[in-house]
């Protein structure tokens, strides 16, 4: 076989084509491959937008640097791939068979198939696509089984990105349930760093799967070479950055599903398609490459995401369990009162048999708790429409309590091993549903379809999911597939989603785990939002949204106003405090609304009017972060978003604890029109007419943007708890709002 297969390469190599340089670019970037009929394809360059010549003279072009290097023949590379057929033999050597190029709207796709010398049944797929109206490409791999026997894939990555630099600072988010996203940036050091998630069902609890890289020594906000990318996969991860090949100037990236327990048996006949891996290359800093991946996500991966976002009241961090009808009640009408747009029902309503009312049991069982709700949820949905509001409720579907009358059904339907007690989630009772199994796939969707059913008026919907995959064992697959079990369970909910979007488009659902344990650019196209995490803590959110805010754009981040003492860190924060930093993403509040005093509760009207006059540009404008609450003194954050048109821009500016005599930092704002006039207003202020000197202001783009702003009022501070009321609560934790308008 191998004979024949060397002659076949020959026969290839006398009739290949010459070499031939593929270039697909974006707006102001560039990647080139480079393509030979029977010879491992090379990758030549990804930077600024260019042609072929210009980087083959400049020097930039990598030489000998295989696109896809794979285990067996080549091996002081680290390997993307690494296959291993039926006989056990895992050396693998592929060679391009064809080339295509295709373009589909603004898209265009050069595919390139390879087959493996040694085992001709096996061809895997590199795609590389550019956008022409933004600075994004994508890689993802095929694998394909042509032979009639499985083969087994150890590593299948979905790209291999060499990176030309001569000294990365990497940025990544890291945390844990209600302190999420925490933004890492170190100096990539010499060797191999991998960023990577095990724990399946929350994927991104520890680690997200994204990541920048300043070029050069840098990664500063507006001035240096950047490479960001992230993971489109609702599974595991894997990253990994090699920095070892000293004389040559090169990181070399790979990323895609974490092959770690995941070897995948592929079947004869059968093909695996790899996540997507979404790129951006900018020469303008951090700044710009978070705004290249926020446009792209609202324009192309996240579900209805140019739509405005309602103000929703969540009754979760209010009332928790006890979702009686005389709790949830006057909720929604305190609610609409503010001028709120949404009520949503978050945990336990539900549970015919078992109630829910701690987390140890009903999960499964998804008919109301008539111990709460003795008339259904029918009578609460009619009173929030009655006050002009829409209704949400919250589900955890892939999810089963032990004491749940599902469990008593059917307790085969969990993820567990068949001779070992499972370890439990929540409560003590948790376990995963098993969704690799047919049957749990349409309970599923059953829940939502049912829900859906009962009540078309539901508006909103948040899906929860609260238990990592630590019991990673299927019942329903047999032993020798087990360690397809990630990636089956990945691809069995993402059909099961696919379903429920194919029946309900409209239905607005927020992804949770836990908070933001589900951050992934995976589950953008069914979920219009996510909640960013537990932690209401206005100073905690502020890192948290300011980490996140990396990669997700605002208008899908999930930020609730919660009470005066945190419940996480029993912080006191004012209410003006904690309303401007959920008004820099999508304001929600978490609350008992009759627990405000009437000051709080009259500045909450004010700011949820406010927040609905600024919120097409907080929602849809250019995120611009202008001080770091990660970097220097670490005592004050500044961040601003710019419409589309530069025309309007809304500058959020906290200082966190009080100093005495301290210096204030100058504000240069970003993004504006440097010959265009800006009116500044100040949104949403303390007192309603003691706004801020700059108030009223006429100020050009250029002054705003050279010579900046200062706010001396942030460091204003009372000396007596007479003058400390319940509006300012603390000295610490002052914020401005400022909102910028074009005066024509
Ligand atoms: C998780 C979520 C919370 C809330 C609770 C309900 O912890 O993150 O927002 O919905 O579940 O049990």
């Amino acid at each position: 076989m191998k004979k024949t297969l060397l002659i076949l390469g020959a026969i290839v190599a006398v009739f290949a084509a010459q070499a031939k340089d593929y270039a697909l670019s974006t707006p102001n970037s560039t990647l080139i491959i480079s393509a030979t009929e029977g010879k491992a394809p090379h990758f030549l360059y990804y930077g600024s937008r260019a042609d072929v010549s210009d980087v083959k003279a400049s020097g930039r072009a990598l030489s000998e640097q295989e696109a896809y290097p794979a285990y067996g023949t080549n091996c002081i590379e680290p390997f993307a791939s690494l296959v291993k057929q039926h006989d056990g033999d895992n050396a693998v050597k592929f060679v391009v068979e064809k080339v295509t190029e295709s373009v589909d709207g603004t898209i265009t796709t050069l595919s390139i198939l390879l087959r493996d010398v040694a085992h001709p049944t096996l061809a895997v797929k590199l795609n590389y696509s550019a956008y022409s109206d933004l600075d994004i490409v994508k890689m993802n791999t095929e694998y394909i089984n042509e032979g009639k026997k499985p083969i087994v894939l150890q590593k299948y990555m979905s790209a291999f990105l060499p990176i030309q630099s001569d000294n990365c600072v990497l940025l990544h988010l890291d945390g844990s349930a209600k302190n999420e996203c925490n933004e890492n940036i170190e100096p990539l050091t010499n060797g191999v760093r991998i960023i990577s998630s095990q724990t399946g069902s929350r994927v991104a609890i520890f680690e997200n799967a994204s990541f920048m890289l300043g070029l050069n020594g840098r990664l500063d906000e507006a001035n240096c070479p950047v490479v960001a990318g992230t993971l489109v996969w609702m599974g595991n991860f894997h990253f990994e950055f090699h920095n070892t090949l000293k004389s040559s100037a090169k990181t070399l990236f790979m990323g895609g599903i974490n092959p770690a327990a995941s070897d995948y048996t592929l079947a004869g006949k059968k093909s695996l398609v790899t996540p997507e891996m979404v790129f951006t290359y900018t020469t303008n800093g951090k700044g710009e490459a978070s705004r290249n991946l926020h446009r792209w996500a609202r324009k192309y991966q996240l579900l209805d995401g140019t739509k405005e976002r309602e103000v929703l009241l969540n009754s979760w961090e209010g009332v928790h369990f006890d979702t009686t009808e005389a709790n949830l009640e006057p909720m929604v009408k305190d609610f609409a009162a503010l001028g709120g747009e949404m009520f949503v029902v978050d945990d336990g309503w539900f549970g015919p048999k078992y109630p829910r009312n701690d987390a140890k049991s009903s999960l499964g069982d998804w008919g109301v708790a008539k111990s709460k709700l003795p008339n259904g949820i029918r009578p609460l949905i009619d009173l929030t429409h009655k006050h002009g509001m829409k209704f949400g409720i919250w589900i955890e579907p892939e999810m089963v309590n032990v004491k749940s009358e599902l469990y008593e059904k059917h307790p085969d339907w969990v993820l567990r091993h068949p001779d070992f007690e499972p370890t439990y989630g929540r409560g003590g009772g948790q376990l995963l549903l098993d969704l690799t199994n047919p049957q749990v796939q349409d309970f599923v969707f059953g829940v939502v379809d049912d829900l859906l059913t009962q009540n078309p008026d539901i508006y909103y919907i948040k899906w929860d999911n609260n238990m990592s995959m630590t019991n990673t064992q299927s019942l329903y697959l047999p032993k020798a597939l087990q360690s397809n079990l990630q990636v089956d369970f990945t691809l069995a909910l993402e059909k099961i989603l696919k379903r429920i979007r194919a029946k309900y488009p409209q239905v607005v659902i927020q992804l949770c785990a836990s908070g933001g344990a589900r951050l992934n650019y995976g589950f953008m196209p069914y979920f219009q939002e996510m909640w960013t995490s537990d932690q209401t803590d206005a100073y905690h959110r502020i890192l948290i949204q300011w980490g996140s805010m990396n990669f997700y754009p605002s208008n899908m981040l999930a930020a609730h106003v919660g009470s005066a003492y945190s419940k996480y860190t029993q912080r006191l924060v004012p209410i003006k405090f904690r309303f401007d930093v959920a008004s820099m993403c999508r304001l929600g509040m978490e609350m008992v609304p009759s627990k405000l005093s009437d000051t709080e509760r009259a500045y909450a009207k004010r700011a949820i009017a406010e927040y609905k006059t600024i919120r097409p540009v907080v929602q849809q404008g250019d995120l611009y972060r202008l001080i770091s609450p990660y970097e220097g003194d670490k005592n004050f954050t500044s961040l601003m978003y710019v419409n589309e048109s530069k025309e309007r821009a809304v500058v959020f500016t906290y200082r966190h604890l009080i100093w005495r005599e301290t210096q204030m930092p100058i504000i240069r704002l970003q993004g504006l029109k440097a010959d265009a006039k800006y009116r500044i207003r100040e949104v949403a202020p303390e007192f309603e007419n003691q706004p801020v000197a700059l108030n009223g202001k006429v100020v050009s783009g250029k002054m705003l943007m050279e010579e900046g702003i200062v706010i001396p009022e942030l460091s204003k501070w009372y000396k007596s708890n007479v003058e400390l009321n319940d509006m300012r609560a603390t000295n610490d934790w002052r914020s401005v709002v400022l909102e910028l308008t074009e005066v024509k």
